[in-house]
């Protein structure tokens, strides 16, 4: 039995198998000492990690982890997004294992494989065909990269090389490799590194939250809109492409956009010529409501109107979600008309872009897996009623005079806490005290947010809401805006 065996679990958790070997007596606390000592953790200040220490979980299951005391926490942010059907699904596990004893990985330059062409197949269809190839990486990040490259090699071969500069938005978040770091508006990530990143023009983020009084949602959109159009006017003819979070700019705070906001984007990215890539990394397969997000495009009513053909971006990058949390995978949906533009017989003007585990097979599987529950489950009818519940069981928050702009897309929630109310270090302490109350959660500056997986019932749903009130009471009621040090914090996911 190797060291990583769990330890034998008390009654009340689902049963573990019991260790040969001799527990310590105090195991998660022995698992967190050698992760401090040996163990660099991301997005972690070290020093602050002796007081927030890392929670040692020895497995999961549905949406539970549990740590090697028993002691279960509720998945609230899914681990990062990633997570969709629960930790340790079975029929995704089956898929992985099956791939496992097959072909867990071939290189794909020069070699191909089924689990990568059906994948491609699958999403290409999902696409109705209008985002034909898919280039495969790893990481989020990765994914951006590739699409950045893309866009501006594809200006290049077109012979219009000037058309390589970047537009993005206000608070987007899209990953700390030095180019999507370049296109990414969160100081706290960004200002150690800025010195080394390219120039990218920054427009106006559509937050609902900016809606004055007597607005709707859909004006800070179109001001938005306007202002990119703007910029575009003066500057397309250097405009490489324009890269957005449609629905929600997760890492930003869950700030949250009416979808006129996409059908603006893809009108004025085709009037001035700029390629539209949609980061689609955290709010794809399912979360915002349907698979994909640009699918809610399509619609509007008049001189608004998009069909459903033409609601798609040029570039659209996946990730995380799309192996349901079980391995590393993203990859970058193009158009026809990107790939075709670097077909040539110089060797030079191909997308030469590679990983060395792009397109890993076991991760195409699991991939595959998913699509598959998406059918067989019916998985987006089914989150319907979910949120259904988890609304409703949230609703009490609405009336919460320390709380604002209670929200939701698809799968996905928040509110702000009032900075009159805020004590220093707010989303340490709620990480902290919803620890207490059986949570994985981790507030994003003073935005409070649920990304559970898609795993939960009503029953489940009025739980999570009750403990999400509990730990603001503890927090709010334990501490004053005046009792700590201002210090900022990392506004982490
Ligand atoms: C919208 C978006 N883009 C890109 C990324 C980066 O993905 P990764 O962390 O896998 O590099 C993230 C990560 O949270 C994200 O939310």
């Amino acid at each position: 039995m190797s060291r990583y065996s769990l330890p034998a679990a008390p009654v009340a958790v689902p049963a573990a198998t019991p260790s040969p070997v001799a527990v310590p007596a105090d195991p998660d606390r022995a698992w967190q000492q050698r992760s401090l000592r040996a163990v660099w953790h991301p997005c972690t200040q070290m020093r602050r990690a002796e007081a927030l220490p890392p929670l040692p979980i020895a497995r999961g299951a549905g949406p539970w982890l549990y740590d090697h005391g028993g002691r279960r926490y509720f998945d609230a942010i899914s681990s990062w997004w990633t997570n969709l059907f629960g930790h340790a699904d079975a029929r995704l596990n089956a898929a992985i294992i099956d791939q496992l004893g097959r072909l867990p990985h071939v290189m794909l330059a020069g070699c191909t494989h089924a689990p990568a062409i059906e994948l491609a197949e699958r999403l290409s269809a999902l696409t109705g065909g209008a985002l034909g190839h898919a280039f495969y990486a790893s990481d989020g990040a990765s994914a951006v990269e590739i699409a950045l490259k893309m866009s501006a090699h594809c200006w290049r071969n077109h012979g219009r090389p000037e058309k390589r500069e970047f537009v993005c938005v206000r608070h987007g978040y899209h990953g700390e490799t030095l180019g999507a770091l370049a296109v990414t508006d969160v100081a706290v990530f960004r200002d150690a590194y800025d010195p080394l990143l390219m120039r990218a023009h920054l427009v106006a983020s559509p937050d609902a939250r900016q809606a004055r009084p007597g607005e709707d949602a859909s004006t800070p959109a179109r001001r938005a809109a306007a202002e990119l159009r703007a910029l575009f006017a003066e500057r397309a003819g250097r405009i490489a492409a324009l890269i957005i979070e449609p629905l929600v700019q997760c890492a930003g705070g869950m700030a949250m956009h009416d979808p006129v906001y996409l059908r603006e984007v893809r009108r004025l990215c085709d009037e001035f010529e700029v390629h539209l890539i949609a980061d689609e990394i955290a709010v794809g397969c399912g979360r915002s409501g349907s698979f994909f997000a640009f699918e809610q495009a399509a619609g509007g009513e008049g001189a608004d109107a998009l069909p459903a053909a033409q609601a798609w971006p040029d570039l659209l990058c996946l990730s995380k979600g799309i192996t349901g949390g079980t391995l590393p995978l993203s990859l970058v949906l193009s158009r026809d008309a990107i790939y075709e533009a670097f077909l040539d017989d110089d060797v030079a003007r191909g997308f030469l872009h590679s990983h060395s585990y792009t397109g890993n097979p076991l991760a195409c599987r699991a991939a595959l897996a998913v699509l598959d529950r998406f059918t067989e489950d019916q998985v987006l009818a089914a989150n319907r009623e979910r949120a259904a519940a988890l609304s409703a069981a949230l609703e009490p928050l609405r009336g919460d005079a320390r709380i604002e702009h209670l929200r939701r897309c698809g799968m996905i929630w928040a509110f702000d806490v009032r900075e009159a109310v805020l004590p220093a270090r707010f989303a340490e302490r709620f990480h902290l005290a919803g620890r207490a109350h059986e949570l994985l959660i981790r507030p994003i500056g003073r935005s409070v947010y649920l990304m559970p997986p898609y795993a939960f019932d009503t029953a489940d749903a009025h739980w999570l809401a009750e403990r999400v009130s509990a730990t603001l009471d503890n927090v709010l009621s334990s501490t004053s805006s005046a009792d700590a040090d201002r210090t900022p914090e990392p506004p982490t996911a």
